[in-house]
């Protein structure tokens, strides 16, 4: 669909009713306008939260709260700043990745928000110069999904809905919007284009959503950019069919923020919610607010789907426990710090309390620095670690310090100065303090009588020669490149990161190290992959580790992996390759369709990361699944157990009509003009009408315009629809989830040291058009030195399936399938036959 008009419509809820709602159902609509003292939505900087929902005072709600998002609680105090979702992901830790999820959930709850905007999976990782990779988890579908599972339980089981995002194929920065508005230069009249084929949505795409779905989650925020050119957030093929249909999602979902389009379009794709609400920040209009209660009237949007919009909301909200009576008060303001301030910022109006600095933050400081210590991966160790009290330590690099602007001296972090424990845009926190790794390690190398020195500067080399060439030098030298949200650019990088070199000169300052010190060990943040191809195996770097975007407590995580109080078990996430060009598929960082939509083929398929070198038979220098530890590990004994999973039988049957909620919406306009006498709040988003006269309720340019005309037959349609074949349940067809095969290995711990092992189950699907091998199981497993413990990992139908097409439905296919099981994606010394 390309550049539709803007049409009549509105928010999510208002219909007068005259009958009382249906037994058991929350009665959401008021039965008179006049009862109503808030808006629906409202707009931005508008209330409290980076997204709200008005309040029905008729029944005592409060309104919704949503809230930023995937590394901690964003524009808040007293609040934690976790580890990313990337290094979440290397922990390969279920229950760690959960006990993070139920934290964040927990801290949103006591600000008072009800919706955090997380976690994400989408960008799923498809390049890695990605500028929000490490808002997720990792691009391979199946690690993602059982964390992203994971995060959705912790978040809603702490009482608060969880948001998963950006539904789908938001893989880049650049050009996820219209405009030249975010920096990369060109003005481009509609938004990238992610052309993707049904098959690889599913097998890769789709598959984590597909699970977040499956844990429960109650909201998904659909993406900015177009999927096979129409708009997420009003893509029917998407929202109705994909999510709502075959994957059964019942929750709701709401734009990304500005990513609505269309008014009656959307509505009838499937969108229930506006975020957050005005057509452009502080614009006064919105698709939705009054529009929608005239597309509504005039008959243009069916009154079942305003039901279906506020039905779904209400449910999430109720699903994670909470109720219309008890709704924590939201104690703080995304817009200042101040005690007292607007409580309608944009407005600059009722001005009270508007932060109670609630320190939300329990115990978390010791979660997150067990979350960033579990998820560090040890990429290299010639034996110089872990350290056992060092003669003499010395600090190299700015990524080891403190930023000269404090570590919330950038706003949205939007600079990359000083250590690198979070990266930029809407994905941030506050941090309540930040333990540097010169801090982290100082304390130690104080504790144990070491000589100490740093020096937090890329740019010295004359004294750091002179400092790191004296004897029994042990040098730790910090590097790092970041990439983040494409609103704010950093050092020339929109968002996506321009190469995957270091930033700030690491490269060099690694040469200096090098050059005058033979016990160098070198500390990557990044938040992905970079180019180690030209030093990493310099014989003077005796360690390399990654330790990602560590959150608060970076600097006592890394200093307990270097000097063993924890050994090192994280695994790498993502592949590292030898050059950029070894990844295959580039972000499109220029126009490439004129100054219409640029179009992005997703020709690589399934074939990202790992599968993409597998297939090019290319050797990464550091593999997906890799990482050492302070011990060594022997897999043996691998027992594949066939479960009787039956057949599968295609989900059929129809669906019930499209339902409406009490009676018949009233003709005539004067029950829908504002109240007498009603304030009005500035750009709040209000569903009343301006005069009873249709032709001018609205002051709406685009009325009378054939509003259904871009709208494809059959979008109003209320009555049954056939099921879909591959759905039936939350995430899919239950019968997907069906276990075929146990598969167990003994994992035996063969050195000195307890350490932790993340056994990892691959299949070969067989088939020319299928990867060498994908994921399919893994367990971090705790083993004593000597003592052995069982692996135990169940393959599931879906596990063994390929996405048919033609029967829109997954297929286990009759290529012969072999199980392989290791330490890594290439490491897999044991190997069977699935009969
Ligand atoms: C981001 C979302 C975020 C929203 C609200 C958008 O720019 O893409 O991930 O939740 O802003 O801050």
């Amino acid at each position: 669909m390309s550049k539709p008009k803007p049409s009549s419509l509105s928010s999510p809820s208002l219909k007068r009713s005259t009958s009382p709602p249906a037994q058991g159902m929350f009665p959401l609509f008021p039965l008179n306008f006049e009862r109503y003292s808030k808006s629906i939505l409202c707009s931005w900087m508008a209330d409290l939260c980076v997204g709200n929902v008005g309040s029905i005072p008729r029944v005592g709600w409060r309104g919704l709260c949503m809230q930023d998002g995937p590394q901690g609680i964003r524009f808040a105090d007293y609040v934690s700043y976790f580890t990313s979702s990337q290094v979440a992901a290397a922990t390969w830790d279920r229950a760690l990745i959960r006990e993070r999820g139920h934290a964040m959930g927990s801290e949103a709850r006591d600000k008072g928000a009800d919706v955090l905007l997380g976690p994400s999976v989408g960008p799923i990782g498809r390049f890695a110069t990605g500028g929000r990779n490490w808002e997720g988890f990792s691009p391979d579908p199946y690690l993602s999904g059982v964390a992203v599972a994971e995060a959705v339980k912790g978040i809603q089981e702490a009482g608060v809905i969880s948001n998963v995002k950006h539904f789908i194929m938001n893989e880049q920065e650049h050009f996820r919007d219209k405009g030249a508005g975010l920096g990369y230069g060109y003005d481009v009249v509609e938004a990238i284009s992610s052309n993707v084929d049904d098959k690889t949505m599913h097998e890769l795409y789709l598959w984590p959503f597909a699970e977040a779905i499956r844990a429960g989650a109650g909201s998904v925020m659909c993406s900015y950019q177009q999927i096979n050119n129409s708009y997420g957030c009003q893509n029917s093929a998407i929202l109705n069919n994909l999510l709502k249909s075959e994957l059964g999602f019942q929750g709701f979902v709401m734009t990304d923020w500005q990513a609505q389009h269309t008014g009656v379009a959307s509505a009838v794709a499937g969108l229930d919610m506006s975020m957050p609400g005005d057509v452009t920040f502080n614009s006064r209009t919105s698709y939705w607010g009054a529009n929608l209660t005239n597309a509504v009237l005039n008959g243009t949007v069916p009154e079942y789907r305003i039901d279906d919009m506020a039905m779904r909301i209400m449910a999430a909200f109720f699903k994670v426990g909470r109720t219309v009576e008890d709704s924590p008060d939201i104690n703080f303001s995304s817009w200042s710090r101040d005690s007292e301030g607007p409580l309608h910022w944009a407005a600059e109006e009722r001005v009270q309390t508007i932060n109670q600095h609630i320190n939300v933050r329990q115990d978390h400081g010791e979660l997150i620095r067990r979350i960033a210590s579990h998820g560090t991966v040890l990429l290299k160790n010639e034996g110089a670690l872990p350290l056992d009290k060092p003669k003499f330590v010395a600090v190299i690099g700015e990524d080891a310090g403190g930023r000269k602007s404090g570590p919330n001296g950038c706003p949205d972090q939007g600079c990359n100065d000083g250590t690198l424990a979070a990266s930029w845009g809407s994905g941030t926190a506050s941090f309540p303090y930040l333990i540097t790794p010169d801090a982290g390690i100082q304390r130690r190398a104080v504790e144990d009588g070491s000589r100490y020195e740093s020096i937090l500067s890329n740019w010295e080399h004359e004294a750091t020669t002179s400092l790191v060439g004296q004897s029994n030098c042990t040098a730790i030298v910090f590097v790092n490149a970041n990439s983040g949200e494409g609103y704010i650019t950093v050092d020339g990088n929109v968002g996506d990161r321009n190469n995957l070199t270091l930033w700030n000169g690491g490269d060099d300052l690694i040469k200096v190290v090098t050059a005058n010190n033979p016990n160098t060990i070198v500390v990557i943040h990044s938040t992905g992959p970079v180019i180690v191809s030209d030093w990493y195996e310099n014989p003077n770097i005796t360690a390399i580790l990654w330790a990602g975007l560590p959150g608060q407590e970076s600097g006592n995580a890394i200093a307990d992996v270097l000097y063993g109080t924890v050994n090192p078990g994280g695994k790498t996430p993502f592949t590292w390759g030898a050059s950029e060009d070894s990844y295959g598929a580039k972000i499109v960082y220029e126009p490439n369709n004129g100054d219409d939509a640029p179009q992005d083929d997703f020709e690589d398929g399934v074939f990202i990361d790992y599968r993409h070198f597998d297939r090019k038979n290319e050797t990464p220098i550091y593999e997906f699944g890799f990482g050492l530890s302070y011990t060594t590990f022997e897999f043996s004994d691998l027992q594949i157990e066939k479960s009787n999973a039956g057949e599968y039988v295609p989900n059929t049957g129809e669906s019930s009509p499209a339902r409406t909620v009490g009676a018949d919406i009233s003709p005539d306009y004067s029950d829908y003009v504002y109240p007498d006498g009603f304030h009005r709040v500035d750009q709040f988003i209000y569903p009343y009408l301006n005069t009873t006269d249709p032709s001018q309720a609205l002051g709406d340019p685009f009325y009378g315009s054939e509003a259904s005309e871009f709208l494809p037959p059959g979008a109003l349609d209320d009555s049954p629809r056939l099921a879909h074949p591959a759905g039936g349940g939350s995430g899919g067809n239950p019968q997907l989830w069906d276990v075929m095969y146990t598969v167990t290995a003994t994992v035996t711990n063969t050195g000195d040291v307890a350490g932790d092992e993340v056994a990892q189950l691959y299949v070969s699907l067989g088939g020319s058009n299928n990867p060498v091998r994908v994921l399919r199981g893994f367990d971090r497993i705790s083993i004593e030195p000597g003592a052995s413990e069982t692996f135990r990992a169940e393959i599931t139908r879906r596990d063994l399936s390929n996405w048919d097409v033609v029967s829109q439905n997954w297929v286990v296919s009759g290529c012969p399938k072999t199980v392989y099981v290791g330490n890594s994606s290439r490491n897999l010394p044991l190997q069977g036959t699935l009969e």
